[in-house]
């Protein structure tokens, strides 16, 4: 049997706690030493399979290229294709499949589903999107804010819907000090129970976290504006969602509020617009491609740390 008691699985980002930074870290050397990859395959002899209830362009790109990458043979499952779900509990599910690969990679509706599959898998199991948590992508958002913290104030503003996306963002914040406001409507505030977790972690690294309803106060200064689709994968019979939104929109006259040199991001995809214009996507501002990118990367180095840590923790040193 692959895998063992002592695996780590990625549900939500505060999974990697204190380790984030690091992550981040190995993922911008990685990054900006392509030629390091060509003698280095930590997931080689591995196998990492992707199961995909909902469609995925980055996700499901990024973890074929990233785990190729690293030496490694991804396997993607679509839904339809497999017996989960239809005549195959998740619990058996994880069984079978831990008994070939060396991870897992799930993305779902119910964030209880991941949940169960992590629970009866023996080798890591990521979350490659729940309706609560997206984790990966919060790992290439922090990546980002990284990589342009020289330019950009550490004040970020969502402005938008409360969502997985934004779950992610507020724990990967509070992880790092960044500050955030939020700016949601009435009644699409983000879970309480995870931003009492960002509010605890916050209390050690000295990260603000606001919440409110006018998209104006919460990029007041901004160091970087984010936004995501109003209505997310799961949420189309949610009929009158979309007009709870009026005034959320981040076009260039909310953008004028922010910081000269402020940077937007947008998980991708987006729906032009919508809740972004055209002008602030396409602005120099923009930093959405540049996440999109990041997402294999960051995603690399959590593989690694989670497939084969000896490699994660000595590859810099050997080098
Ligand atoms: N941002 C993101 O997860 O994109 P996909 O849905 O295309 O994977
Ligand atoms: N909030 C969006 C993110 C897509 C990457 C959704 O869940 O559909």
């Amino acid at each position: 049997m692959r895998g063992n008691d002592s695996k780590t699985d990625l549900l939500a980002i505060d999974d990697l706690s204190g380790r984030l930074s690091e992550i981040i870290d190995w993922a911008i050397r990685i990054k900006n030493d392509e030629e390091a990859l060509y003698d280095f395959k930590p997931l080689d002899g591995m196998t990492v399979g992707s199961i995909y209830e909902k469609p995925s362009t980055r996700t499901r790109v990024s973890f074929e290229v990233g785990v190729s990458r690293l030496g490694g043979q991804p396997l993607t499952l679509l839904a339809g294709d497999i017996q989960l779900g239809t005549s195959e509990s998740i619990a058996d599910t994880a069984a079978v499949l831990s008994r070939y690969m060396d991870c897992i990679t799930y993305r779902c509706f119910g964030h209880g589903d991941v949940a169960e599959l992590a629970k009866h898998s023996t080798v890591p199991v990521i979350n490659a999107l729940s309706d609560m948590h997206h984790p990966c992508q919060a790992a290439a958002d922090m990546m980002t804010i990284v990589e342009n913290s020289d330019k950009m104030n550490g004040h970020v503003a969502w402005v938008g819907d409360g969502n997985n996306v934004l779950h992610d963002l507020v724990l990967g914040c509070a992880t790092l000090g960044y500050d955030i406001v939020f700016a949601t409507p009435q009644g699409f505030e983000p879970d309480e129970s995870v931003i009492s977790r960002a509010l605890e972690i916050a209390e050690k690294t000295g990260s603000k976290i606001e919440g409110v309803n006018d998209p104006k106060q919460a990029v007041e200064g901004a160091g970087a504006i984010y936004t995501d689709v109003f209505v997310s994968m799961g949420e189309e019979h949610m009929d009158g969602k979309m007009g709870s939104f009026d005034g959320f929109q981040v076009n260039e006259e909310l953008v004028s509020n922010a910081d000269d040199d402020y940077i937007f991001m947008h998980c991708l995809p987006a729906h032009r617009g919508e809740e972004v214009t055209d002008g602030v996507m396409d602005s120099p501002n923009s930093v959405v491609f540049d996440q999109a990118e990041n997402r294999m990367w960051a995603q690399m180095s959590i593989l690694t740390l989670l497939c084969n840590e000896v490699a994660w923790q000595t590859y810099w040193e050997l080098r």
